[in-house]
């Protein structure tokens, strides 16, 4: 059953933000803000497990603060979110239950032994962590090649990276995840078929992309001289019946219940293990249970996760930013701002609330994003000049897993300057060389890039989006919207080759002779 939408934009809170963002919206500043409250910096900084947060740089005061838990109070998010770990069906276009965090629950913790799902949940962690350490000690397998796509490439491929500190020397690790076959040629390249172990990472196991890299990758396999597919295939899906169809026997299931983007902590999560070992992704689901304990249970106005998601609603609704910038400074994090642009634009990038009425207001931003200090050198001239105000998110880790002398202090006074340039700004000359300051921003820290800090640190973000989607009123867990591209490439591909453009529209129809091969 649908839990009744409240409409956000109906309620006293809304009302109450909207007038105080007319009254103070316009004359907020910073610098003042921070004169006037020395101890902001403070009183605007929470630490969650594994994760601190500067938030006195954003554009709130005590009042829109408080207005902002008024909202979460009239849109029932705590109700909303206790739905979430109770597993009800919160997915209701497709009815079903979003239990990612039962994946990181602790076998024997409160939420998870209630659990019926717990003990398969278990009993495939163990089988995909025995696996992994399996690989790991067989050194005839240098190169792990992931095929997949979406929530069944960027989570493993990002987090891979990330950790490569903690990687186990001797195995290579590969993603490919683009239906260009100019992706899996590079890769294959370089590899030998009996050094080589393939994961077909795929939730439906019906991805067109996933499909079509998976046979091409077992062709290579079989005539490049590899006669053991079933040793060197390993399937990663809800489906176990397809992949067993496709030939392979080395199945981890995972289940309904996890989205897509939701699924790097279930066997999709199996290049991770491979990559960090047993130990390594136990901790890594550790990190991300300790903020799931966090979000579930700490007091909204403390509750990190919450006050991001509340920030991204103010911003998006009242401020009418349209866009949010990550700046991780941690070369290896290169791939968390694609990781994030599926996580939160998938998630909350609708038009409808759950009952599929048409919503009055804005939801998900555009996000984007590339780590520093390269940004700097790039697009931030138009995050401190640019005529639009976009709110950038620092990412800081305080120890680098490096010895290179002089590095870090250079990277961590970069990020430091860059959100105090944005903030302070520069009036003393006119002209292009002024700077308007007042521009927020957002400056997390890590103490250190690990296993278990990364795990927090996604997990918030998750529940951050869980957050403003609550308040929206929208499911965040659906993706009807990636269905109508996929429903017409099967139309125009069998096109190309003929020639036969009936019934497409003038647009279409000179593109697919254009591009076919049909004289
Ligand atoms: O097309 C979007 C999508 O369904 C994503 O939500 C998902 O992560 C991706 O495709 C891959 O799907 P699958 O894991 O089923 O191959």
């Amino acid at each position: 059953m649908t839990r009744k939408v409240i409409r956000c934009d109906a309620t006293a809170a809304w009302a109450a933000l909207q007038e105080h963002e007319a009254l103070v919206g316009e004359d907020f500043d910073l610098r003042q803000a921070f004169a006037d409250d020395p101890a902001r910096a403070q009183t605007l900084s929470l630490q969650a497990p594994h994760v601190f947060a500067d938030l006195s740089k954003n554009l709130i005061d005590a009042r829109t603060q408080a207005l902002l838990l008024a909202l979460a109070r009239d849109c029932e998010f705590e109700a909303q979110r206790d739905a979430l770990f109770a597993g009800e069906a919160i997915n209701n276009t497709e009815d079903r239950a979003v239990m990612h965090w039962l994946l990181r629950a602790p076998a024997n913790g409160a939420g998870a032994s209630a659990r019926p799902e717990a003990a398969d949940v278990q009993a495939t962690l163990q089988a995909m962590l025995a696996y992994a350490e399996r690989v790991r000690a067989d050194h005839t397998i240098t190169d792990v090649v992931n095929i997949g796509i979406g929530g069944s490439d960027l989570g493993p491929q990002m987090a891979v990276k990330a950790l490569a500190a903690h990687v186990a020397p001797g195995k290579h690790f590969h993603f490919v995840s683009n239906v260009d076959g100019h992706e899996l040629d590079a890769v294959l390249k370089g590899l030998a078929p009996e050094h080589t172990l393939f994961l077909i990472a795929s939730k439906t196991f019906t991805t067109a992309e996933t499909m079509a890299n998976a046979h091409s990758a077992r062709r290579w396999y079989q005539q490049s001289g590899g006669t053991d597919v079933a040793g060197h295939f390993a399937a990663l899906t809800t489906n176990v019946a397809a992949a067993r169809d496709f030939g392979i026997d080395t199945t981890f299931g995972f289940w309904d219940w996890v989205g897509g983007r939701y699924s790097m902590w279930s066997a999709i999560g199996l290049p991770i293990a491979l990559a960090i070992g047993a130990e390594g992704f136990r901790a890594f689901l550790a990190g991300a249970h300790a903020m799931d304990e966090h979000f579930r249970t700490e007091p909204l106005a403390r509750n990190l996760p919450v006050q991001l998601g509340l920030l991204d609603v103010w911003y998006r609704n009242f401020k009418g930013f349209g866009s949010r910038s990550i700046a991780p400074y941690h070369a290896q994090l290169s791939r968390l701002p694609a990781y994030l642009q599926q996580l939160e634009m998938e998630s909350n990038g609708k038009r409808v609330d759950r009952a599929g009425r048409p919503l009055a207001v804005d939801t998900s931003p555009v996000l984007w994003g590339e780590p520093g200090t390269n940004g700097q050198h790039a697009y931030f001239q138009m995050l401190h000049q640019g005529s639009d105000v976009v709110p950038l998110e620092f990412i800081a880790v305080r120890e680098a897993e490096h010895t290179l002398d002089g590095h870090q202090p250079k990277l961590l006074a970069n990020a430091i300057a860059q959100a105090q340039a944005l903030m302070v700004g520069k009036a003393d000359e006119g002209g292009h060389k002024n700077f308007p300051g007042n521009r927020p921003s957002t400056f997390f820290v890590l103490d250190r890039l690990t296993p278990e800090t990364l795990g927090a640190f996604i997990a918030m973000y998750e529940h951050r989006v869980f957050t403003s989607g609550a308040i929206w009123g929208i499911n965040s867990f659906d993706q009807w919207g990636v269905e109508l591209g996929k429903v017409l490439a099967r139309d125009i591909e069998p096109r190309l080759a003929s020639g036969d453009v009936a019934g497409l529209d003038p647009s279409t129809a000179a593109l697919v002779q254009r591009l076919g091969h049909k004289a």
